[in-house]
C-alpha cells in the first residue's frame, strides 16, 4: 500500500467519526456551543487581522504581530469548530454549494434590505448605502454558487 492511499484511508476514516459524531451532536447543547465558539473564533481571527493593521499603522510592530500571531490561531479554532459541526457536509461539495446558495439569498434578499431600511430610518445614510451594496455583492455571490452547481459535475 503506498503513503498516498493510507493517507486517503485515515482521512476517509476520520470523516466517518466526524459523521458518526456528528449523528449523536445533533440537538444537543454542545451543538449549539460549538456554532457559538465558531462565530465567536471567526470574529476574533478578523477582528485581530484588522487590529495588527491599526497597530502596524500606528507605529507598534510588536503589538501588530501579535494580533497578527493571535488572528492565525484564531482561524485555525474557527475551522476545527467548523470541522466538528458540519463534518457530514466538509468534503460534500454539492451539499456545501447549496448551503452558500441558501446563506447568500437570505443575505440578499431579506437581511441586507432589512438591514438598509433600519439604517435609513434612524438617519445612518452611510450605513444604509453600505448595507445596499452589500444586497448587490450578495446577490452576485449567490448567482456565482447558483453557476457553480449547474456546472457541478459537467467536468
Ligand atoms: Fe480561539
Ligand atoms: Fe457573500
Amino acid at each position: 500500500m503506498t503513503h498516498l492511499s493510507t493517507k486517503k484511508l485515515q482521512e476517509a476514516r476520520s470523516r466517518l467519526r466526524l459523521i458518526e459524531a456528528f449523528g449523536k451532536l445533533e440537538g444537543t447543547k454542545t451543538v449549539e456551543n460549538l456554532q457559538e465558539a465558531f462565530a465567536d473564533e471567526a470574529q476574533d481571527h478578523v477582528k485581530y487581522m484588522c487590529a495588527a493593521q491599526m497597530a502596524s499603522a500606528e507605529g507598534y510592530p510588536d503589538v501588530a504581530a501579535l494580533f497578527e500571531e493571535a488572528s492565525a490561531e484564531e482561524l485555525v479554532h474557527a475551522k476545527k469548530n467548523l470541522q466538528y459541526l458540519s463534518g457530514i457536509r466538509i468534503g460534500l461539495t454539492e451539499r456545501n454549494i447549496q448551503d452558500a446558495i441558501k446563506g447568500e439569498t437570505k443575505a440578499n434578499k431579506i437581511d441586507y434590505p432589512e438591514m438598509a431600511r433600519a439604517a435609513e430610518d434612524e438617519g445612518f445614510a452611510e450605513i444604509a448605502e453600505w448595507f445596499e451594496a452589500l444586497v448587490k455583492t450578495e446577490g452576485k455571490h449567490a448567482q456565482w454558487f447558483k453557476e457553480a452547481l449547474q456546472t457541478l459535475g459537467e467536468g
